[in-house]
């Protein structure tokens, strides 16, 4: 057959599989976790079994696992159809999906046994840093190489975040994992001190900026007009507001150092490109709500939408709730907090995993060339347990950080404090257990969604090769 005829759907098929999987493991994780932060005694004894140990492997297997599977697969759908080409290289694209599958499994094996380079969202070691940075390379020569022998002259948007996405994540992972090895499993960052620090959360807020942002709006420029049947809303919004957010996200790191030895001036300018970085993300949030006009009654019987709507939705708030938090003087509350935690998971849940969960959803059928997902009924009860789950975790944790920043702050008349640590710890208990309850709704609709797809792909037709797009 004539491999220049048919698109490459298979790669496409295997990451999508493994969404649904890793979304499964990492979020179970985050249950579990959550539950040891009520009963302590759920770690066992077992050292494997700790909190400090499971925690990165909940991170990493959301963020990385999960989150990076739907934004590799989805970006070599995309960008198959939009310059309606076959992926370049077959094999090395068969090398990303294998290659980061490996890299997935010695993470969840060397985080439960503490090897760590106790960084925060780059706790993997030297060995595995190198491996990551060649599916990375791997991957951005399948991706460029398929831009670069396109049959459309224009580079659809979706693109430009897919593409920004996969150049700064490159950049980020190799400069912040720079160090100096003494064992196979032990290395030494290059970087000491504040310097250390400040690489650190350039790299970890860009991590937030390119890695669960930028890839996303692409995932989000495709799937939404797509699903709604309508052109993008604004295709000179969505240019102007490509360009500001990845100007402005470089400078913001700071934001996570308020009030430490990171000179005064770098965490005011951390500060102010927090401030500013509201415009773009909300020029992106508002392209994709408003891509919705004239469409709105689609939301009555689509739940996909539904999920692709919230999720935008949230992905408003927390972009609102970010610069909030950067303010010196909300962060001098805030930091330390369950807000915190609150924010991450209104953006992580309420976004990330609300536009993964809804193209995923949308994208299925199409790969496995289906009129449609098993049950719509089963996605709106998903979409159902997935929102209530997300508003009942983030404002579990407002109350919980604002109530834990007024309780360490309070000072009685002779300036002794008004409470002890373990008054607020006590305090944060209730909330612990409200997150728990919507971590565990969040978590079920998962394995709803794995039967749905389970059934979906069960059917035993032969999968028809793709053709291609007329040029
Ligand atoms: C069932 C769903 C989930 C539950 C129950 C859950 C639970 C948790 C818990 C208990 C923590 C530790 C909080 C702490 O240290 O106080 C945590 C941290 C974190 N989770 Fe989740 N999580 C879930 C889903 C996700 C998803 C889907 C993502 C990303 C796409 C995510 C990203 C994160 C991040 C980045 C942190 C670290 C936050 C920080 O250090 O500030 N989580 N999660
Ligand atoms: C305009 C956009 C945003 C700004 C300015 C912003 C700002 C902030 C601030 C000020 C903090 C607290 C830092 C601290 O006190 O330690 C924070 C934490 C965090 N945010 Fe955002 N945020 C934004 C959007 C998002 C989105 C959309 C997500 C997720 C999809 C996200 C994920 C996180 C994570 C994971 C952390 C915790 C980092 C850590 O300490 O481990 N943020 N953000």
């Amino acid at each position: 057959m004539d491999t220049v005829a048919t698109y490459n759907d298979k790669v496409v098929r295997q990451f999508s599989i493994m969404v649904v999987v890793w979304g499964i493991v990492g979020m179970l994780v985050g249950v579990i976790i959550a539950a040891q932060l009520i009963w302590p005694v759920l770690n066992f004894d077992v050292s494997f079994l700790t909190y400090a140990r499971l925690r990165p492997l909940h991170t990493n297997a959301v963020i990385f696992a999960f989150g990076g599977s739907a934004l590799i697969g989805t970006s070599f759908y995309v960008v198959q159809r939009t310059c309606h080409i076959r992926l370049a290289f077959d094999k090395l694209a068969a090398f990303v999906f294998w290659g980061w599958q490996v890299v997935i499994l010695l993470a969840a094996i060397t985080l439960p046994l503490g090897i760590t380079q106790s960084k925060e969202y780059a706790e993997l070691e030297w060995p595995i840093d190198i491996l990551i940075a060649v599916v990375w390379i791997a991957y951005a020569i399948v991706f460029f190489g398929t831009i670069a022998k396109r049959r459309i002259k224009h580079i659809y948007v979706a693109n430009w975040f897919y593409g920004a996405f996969i150049i700064t994540v490159a950049v980020l992972h190799i400069f912040n994992n720079l160090a100096i090895p003494v064992s196979l499993t032990k290395s030494y960052s290059l970087y000491s001190g504040v310097v250390d620090a400040m690489m650190q959360w350039w790299y970890g807020h860009n991590a937030v900026g390119f890695f669960l942002t930028a890839g996303f709006l692409g995932m989000m420029y495709y799937f939404v007009p797509k699903q709604a049947e309508r052109p993008v809303y604004s295709y000179r919004l969505s240019v102007v507001h490509f360009w500001s957010l990845i100007a402005i996200y470089m400078w913001s790191g700071p934001h996570h150092l308020h009030y430490t030895s990171l000179p005064d001036w770098a965490q005011t300018l951390g500060m102010v490109f927090s401030i500013i970085l509201l415009a773009p993300s909300w020029g992106g949030m508002i392209n994709g709500i408003m891509t919705l006009s004239g469409a709105w009654h689609k939301l009555r019987s689509d739940p996909i939408l539904k999920f692709m709507i919230v999720s935008l939705s949230f992905y408003g708030m927390s972009t609102f709730e970010g610069p909030m938090m950067s303010i010196k003087t909300v962060n001098a509350l805030s930091h330390y907090t369950d807000w915190t935690i609150g924010h991450v998971h209104s953006g992580a849940l309420g976004w990330v995993a609300m536009m993964t969960i809804g193209t995923i959803y949308s994208l299925l059928p199409r790969l496995y060339n289906k009129d449609g997902m098993y049950s719509t009924k089963l996605i709106d009860v998903h979409f159902w347990t997935s929102t209530i789950g997300v508003v009942l975790y983030a404002v579990a944790l407002w109350v919980a950080g604002i109530t834990q920043g007024l309780m360490w702050r309070a000072v009685n008349a002779d300036g002794t404090l008004t409470y002890s640590f373990v008054e607020s710890l006590k305090a944060t208990y209730p909330y612990y257990g409200l997150r728990l309850v919507g971590g565990l709704l969040f978590f079920s609709g998962m394995l709803i969604m794995a039967y749905n797809v389970w059934k979906t792909i069960s059917n035993k037709q032969p999968v028809p090769v793709a053709v291609l797009d007329p040029a």
